[in-house]
């Protein structure tokens, strides 16, 4: 009898062991124990001092060391006008690269008539389009939908490559080479999925000040209200020259009624310079998913370290003028990876650019409580539904926000 217990309980133990060791096997516990020290050891192809030959190419050098990654995949449309008439007028301040899929057309319909739409301000210049990949069985019926669009919009840019989520990092990169190629002397450079809010008045105020966004606009609202006492008192006698020294002196002409405008105070607030390296949006710190059944599942063999990169969520962020250019010239001497956000995570650490957080780029849907909620919204994730788009912002709009 005692024998026949002891082996029944021995195999009851061995199975439940061997059990346990594939769920933690599943669930990464295995594969947390071999990572690599983020910290110590974080390095990532191509290795050494790619910043020389960045350099070399950005000024139109032979590079030592030619580039090892290039997305040239062809443009089936390119938009080659969107910003052709810098030439002669002011390049745009903000482009709107708006990555989305070939068959949302009703949210591109309401991006336009909302947040994209180019003539918001009548004295900033805006250039939006969409970037769209291809699908993976030719689809005559779509496309000629798709041509059809861009003969009426022309604000379309589409790669050839196929539009899938893990050929992500493609779409973003082939948005830089775009910007980079067609749209060279933009300010900033704003990208973001198709199911997004955005506002370009707030983003235009941040801007000017992101590190300190949304506090300094309170700051200038308390001295705005300071400067309005003071103009009350001196435009009684309308003499021009005290309203302007009480304005600060600009050299902008003051209106004969004496009175300045929100706008025309706010434009003297600091500019960043051109140079600046500006990287922005919601910044994670986080690790990989060693989980077998996430969809983010990544194994040792393609990412060995406990850490991510620091990175900014991809659905929505900002770029300097600088920082677009000196991220794509990089980004050749970086070798491929498949999530577009921990991609531009790499590329950033390696071009030695810190990426820039703010609470107002939001990750998920940030709670809509009327306009007064989203004052400072830069972005917010979630608006999949076109209508509820469009209705929101233009309530955000009708109150000043937007
Ligand atoms: C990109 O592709 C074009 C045409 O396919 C080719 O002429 C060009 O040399 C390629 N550029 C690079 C950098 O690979
Ligand atoms: C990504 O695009 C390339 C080029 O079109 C294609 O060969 C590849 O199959 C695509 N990847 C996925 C995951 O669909
Ligand atoms: C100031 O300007 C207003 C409008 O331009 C005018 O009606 C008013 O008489 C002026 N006041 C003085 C003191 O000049
Ligand atoms: C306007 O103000 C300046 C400086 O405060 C003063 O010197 C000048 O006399 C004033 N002119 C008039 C017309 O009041
Ligand atoms: C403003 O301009 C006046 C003359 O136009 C000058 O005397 C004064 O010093 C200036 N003030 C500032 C703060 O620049």
């Amino acid at each position: 009898m005692l024998p026949r217990i002891c082996i029944k309980f021995k195999l009851k133990y061995i199975v439940s062991v061997a059990l346990a060791v594939l769920m933690l096997e599943y669930f990464g516990a295995f594969t947390h124990m071999f990572e690599a020290d983020f910290e110590r050891t974080f390095s990532y192809p191509m290795e050494g001092d790619i910043l020389s030959n960045v350099y070399q190419l950005r000024h139109r050098q032979r590079p030592a060391v030619d580039p090892i990654n290039t997305y040239n995949y062809s443009f089936i449309s390119d938009c080659q006008h969107k910003c052709k008439e810098d030439d002669r007028m002011i390049a745009p301040r903000l482009v709107l690269i708006i990555k989305s899929a070939m068959e949302n057309f009703d949210r591109r319909v309401a991006i336009r008539k909302s947040w994209g739409w180019e003539k918001r301000f009548s004295d900033v210049k805006i250039r939006t389009v969409f970037l769209l990949g291809r699908p993976a069985e030719p689809n005559r019926q779509l496309q000629s939908l798709i041509d059809l669009e861009y003969a009426n919009y022309r604000d379309l840019v589409q790669a050839d490559f196929v539009d899938a989520y893990f050929n992500n990092t493609i779409k973003t990169m082939m948005g830089f080479r775009w910007a980079v190629a067609h749209c060279p002397r933009a300010k900033f450079y704003m990208f973001a999925d198709d199911d997004f809010y955005i506002s370009t008045k707030n983003l235009l105020k941040y801007v000017r000040n992101p590190v300190n966004y949304p506090e300094y606009l309170e700051e200038t609202d308390e001295a705005l209200r300071k400067l309005a006492r003071r103009l009350s008192q001196t435009t009684s006698n309308n003499n021009s020259s005290q309203i302007q020294e009480a304005a600060g002196n600009s050299s902008e002409k003051v209106p004969p009624h004496g009175r300045r405008s929100k706008r025309q105070i706010l434009n003297m607030d600091m500019e960043l310079p051109n140079d600046v390296k500006l990287f922005s949006g919601f910044v994670f710190r986080s690790a990989p998913h060693r989980h077998r059944s996430s969809k983010w599942y990544v194994s040792l063999k393609e990412y060995p370290w406990d850490m991510w990169p620091t990175y900014v969520t991809a659905g929505a962020f900002l770029l300097s003028h600088e920082a677009l250019f000196e991220m794509y010239y990089v980004s050749m001497y970086t070798r491929h990876f498949r999530f577009d956000d921990i991609y531009l995570g790499i590329v950033a650490l390696k071009a030695g650019i810190e990426p820039l957080h703010s609470e107002e780029f939001y990750f998920h849907k940030a709670p809509f409580l009327g306009p007064q909620s989203y004052k400072y919204v830069l972005a917010s994730h979630g608006y999949d539904d076109p209508e509820e788009l469009v209705k929101i912002w233009n309530e955000v709009r009708a109150a000043g926000y937007a």
